[in-house]
Formats: C-alpha cells, sequence, structure tokens
C-alpha cells in the first residue's frame, strides 16, 4: 500500500499540472493517513439532546423524508463531492450513485475541472446520472475556475454533464494556498460568481471544503445570490492537512502543518447560517454519524454532507457496502427522532438541546444565546 503510493507521488510531482493524478493523490492520502482535524473539533460533540425517557412512539413510524431542491429523499443525506476525473473514480462513482438510487439519498461529484481539460475523464461523471436517473445529484466546481474565467458555456456543459439538480462552487482558499499550483488570484471572484448565477436557472450552493462559513462570508453569499449554503466547517477532514501530506516541498509542507486546524467548525458555521440566511442549509464537514445529522437539523440544517466516510465504505469496491452504511446512519437518525419523540426529521428542529463548552462559548461571542435552544420545545 505504502510503496504504491509513494510511486504515485513522485508521478504526480512530475506531472503536478494534470489536475486528475491530483485527485488520485487526494483519495490515496485520505484512505492511508490520518486527515482529519488534530486540536479541532466540529462543535457537535458541545450539542446534546434532551433524553425522552416517556416516548411513545412507534420507531419504525418515524418519517425521515425531507424535500430539497425538488426533490424527496428517504433521508437527509448528501454524499459530499468527492470524485470524477480518472478511471479510478469512475469506479467509485458508479457504486456510490448505485448505491444513491437504491436508496434515495443525494450525492455530490467531486470537481469537475479535469472534464473541461480532457474529454476523455467526462465519463467519470456522466456514470453517476447513468447510474441514478431519478436522484438528487449535485455538480462541482472551484471558485478558483471561475476567477479564472470559466464562461457561461462552461457551466452550461458541467450542468449537462450529469443533468444537475443543483451546482456546488467550492471555495477552498486555505486548500489553493498549500499548494504551489494553487489559484490563489482571486480578483473580482464575487461579481463574477454572480453574474454566473444570474445566467442559470439551476439552483448554485456556496460549498467550503473543510474551514467553513464565518458570519461574513454568509452574508457574501447572500450578497452574491447563492440559494444554498453547504457549510463543510472544521473538524473533520483537514485539507491543509491533506495537501500537507501531499507536497514534499518544505515551504508548503510546513504551512500545511501550521494551518491543519484552521476554520470555523462545522456547529457553529451551520447556526450562523440558520440566522442569516434564507436558502437551502447543509450541516457539514466532519459529520460521521446519524446522530450528527440529528444535531445539525436541528440546529437549523435542512440536510447533512458526509464525505470521507464514504470514500471508505466504497473502498470495498461494493454498492451492498455503501447501502449499509446509508442504512446505519438512517436508523441512528431514527434512534435521534425516536428519544426526543419528534414524529419526522422537521420536528427535530423544536427538540430541545443543551449547548455547552467552546461552542456554546462562541455562540456567545456572536451574540447568540445557547440557553434559547434549549428552551424551546
Ligand atoms: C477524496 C476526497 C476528494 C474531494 N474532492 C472534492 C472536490 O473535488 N470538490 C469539493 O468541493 N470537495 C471535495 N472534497 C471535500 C469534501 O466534499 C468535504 O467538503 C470535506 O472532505 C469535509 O467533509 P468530511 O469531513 O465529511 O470529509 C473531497 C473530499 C475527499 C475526502
Amino acid at each position: 500500500m505504502e510503496t504504491e503510493y509513494r510511486v504515485s507521488t513522485d508521478r504526480i510531482e512530475k506531472r503536478a499540472n494534470l489536475t486528475s493524478d491530483r485527485k488520485l493523490a487526494h483519495i490515496q492520502i485520505c484512505l492511508e493517513h490520518d486527515v482529519q482535524g488534530r486540536n479541532i473539533t466540529t462543535g457537535l460533540e458541545d450539542i446534546s439532546f434532551v433524553h425522552h425517557a416517556t416516548t411513545d412512539l412507534n420507531i419504525d413510524e418515524i418519517d425521515l423524508s425531507i424535500e430539497i431542491f425538488n426533490k424527496t429523499l428517504s433521508l437527509p443525506l448528501i454524499i459530499s463531492g468527492m470524485t470524477g476525473g480518472h478511471d479510478f473514480a469512475h469506479k467509485l462513482n458508479a457504486f456510490l450513485s448505485q448505491a444513491v438510487e437504491q436508496t434515495n439519498i443525494g450525492m455530490g461529484v467531486g470537481s469537475q475541472r479535469a472534464a473541461l481539460e480532457n474529454e476523455e475523464v467526462k465519463e467519470s461523471f456522466n456514470i453517476v446520472r447513468e447510474n441514478a436517473p431519478n436522484s438528487l445529484i449535485i455538480g462541482n466546481i472551484g471558485a478558483g475556475q471561475i476567477a479564472q474565467g470559466l464562461t457561461n458555456d462552461q457551466f452550461q456543459e458541467l450542468t449537462d454533464m450529469i443533468n444537475a439538480n443543483a451546482m456546488a462552487v467550492h471555495f477552498n482558499p486555505l486548500q489553493e494556498a498549500i499548494q504551489p499550483e494553487g489559484d490563489t488570484q482571486l480578483k473580482g471572484l464575487h461579481e463574477k460568481i454572480r453574474k454566473l448565477i444570474q445566467a442559470h436557472s439551476v439552483p448554485v450552493i456556496a460549498k467550503e471544503v473543510g474551514a467553513g462559513f464565518s458570519l461574513y462570508d454568509i452574508a457574501q453569499v447572500k450578497k452574491i445570490g447563492f440559494q444554498a449554503i453547504d457549510v463543510q466547517g472544521a473538524g473533520g477532514t483537514s485539507w491543509a492537512g491533506v495537501e500537507a501530506i501531499r507536497t514534499s516541498l518544505p515551504r508548503y509542507k510546513n504551512t500545511g502543518e501550521v494551518y491543519w486546524d484552521w476554520g470555523i467548525p462545522t456547529a457553529l458555521s451551520t447556526i450562523l447560517a440558520k440566522r442569516n440566511f434564507e436558502g437551502t442549509i447543509i450541516g457539514s464537514g466532519g459529520v460521521r454519524n446519524g446522530l450528527d445529522i440529528a444535531k445539525l437539523i436541528a440546529l437549523g440544517a435542512d440536510a447533512a454532507g458526509m464525505a470521507i466516510p464514504f470514500l471508505f465504505a466504497v473502498q470495498k469496491h461494493s454498492t451492498e457496502a455503501v447501502v449499509q452504511k446509508i442504512e446505519e446512519i438512517a436508523y441512528q437518525l431514527r434512534l435521534a427522532c425516536f428519544l426526543t419523540r419528534s414524529r419526522n426529521v422537521l420536528d427535530l428542529k423544536k427538540a430541545s438541546l443543551m449547548i455547552t463548552g467552546k461552542t456554546a462559548e462562541l455562540m456567545k461571542m456572536h451574540g447568540i444565546d445557547p440557553s434559547s435552544y434549549y428552551s424551546r420545545e
């Protein structure tokens, strides 16, 4: 395993301009190294539901379904954008999309940039819509590509490639700054995105990749005209960390180490989004189980996103393994509803929460009273 990774890394350093090689290295690094936040957490551990020992629901009758982007999902779960752009990604996307269609959840694809650069890799994205004709499928492109002048036609091409129900624009300035080839020339970005959104009818999502959105960012996202926010806060996969491992250049490696834990924790970023943004909110970044999803819904998210747990699930190269993971997560979410007397997912939004620790402190710093989440039932 280790040897295989070293070979790939050498190849990547020789051909650093090839987007698909970079994407393959990301997958290998995520599978072979611990790339989770080190001293930062999502803040979800500070959130507890009030237990209802006297619950009087039938657990099987709890309705987990939600409506999002004009689709009904069987539970509020979206596999966050990860892969596409090379043969290996084609396989992973094939298994993931089959499981998504079978279980009726949502799925984002990884950055479609590679398909703009190389026709041959389009098939690794097309397969997702082929396997999941009825599912919520979300496209993906980097803010960096928009800053560099992505055209309306190119944006439309990306949407059409997977017949996307929504498009995510990923903001990842930290990750880009830990790469010698990174997109860090972002002047004029907001205006360019605003024009793209205005020119297309597909809903556009502002997505981070693991550093979350601050209160200031949420105001910008609203001003630019995004219809949705995919929080992707800190505490889960660290992309400064992944890039630190990928590079051998000391300047970037050491900087990635220093910034490993940078960002706005997922719980806080979701709370801020709910209070300051009227559009759709996906709570994400470090979401690892159905209880985490329940907490994010209770904090105001419409659905939750999970990336790396599904990379591990699909590593077995079987649709069944992914389906099993989804069913396990659904049961954990169902149990949170049962134990809080929530008849459906929307009821979770009224469930009482006890918010303590760092998250409570950060909320107070933002003028939000944590105890208001306790007395709402
Ligand atoms: C292997 C891998 C590749 C990824 N590629 C992309 C990408 O192309 N575009 C994107 O917006 N996010 C990408 N992400 C980031 C995830 O969508 C997500 O924002 C991030 O990993 C945090 O979620 P997690 O803690 O559940 O992993 C990738 C994540 C992984 C694990």
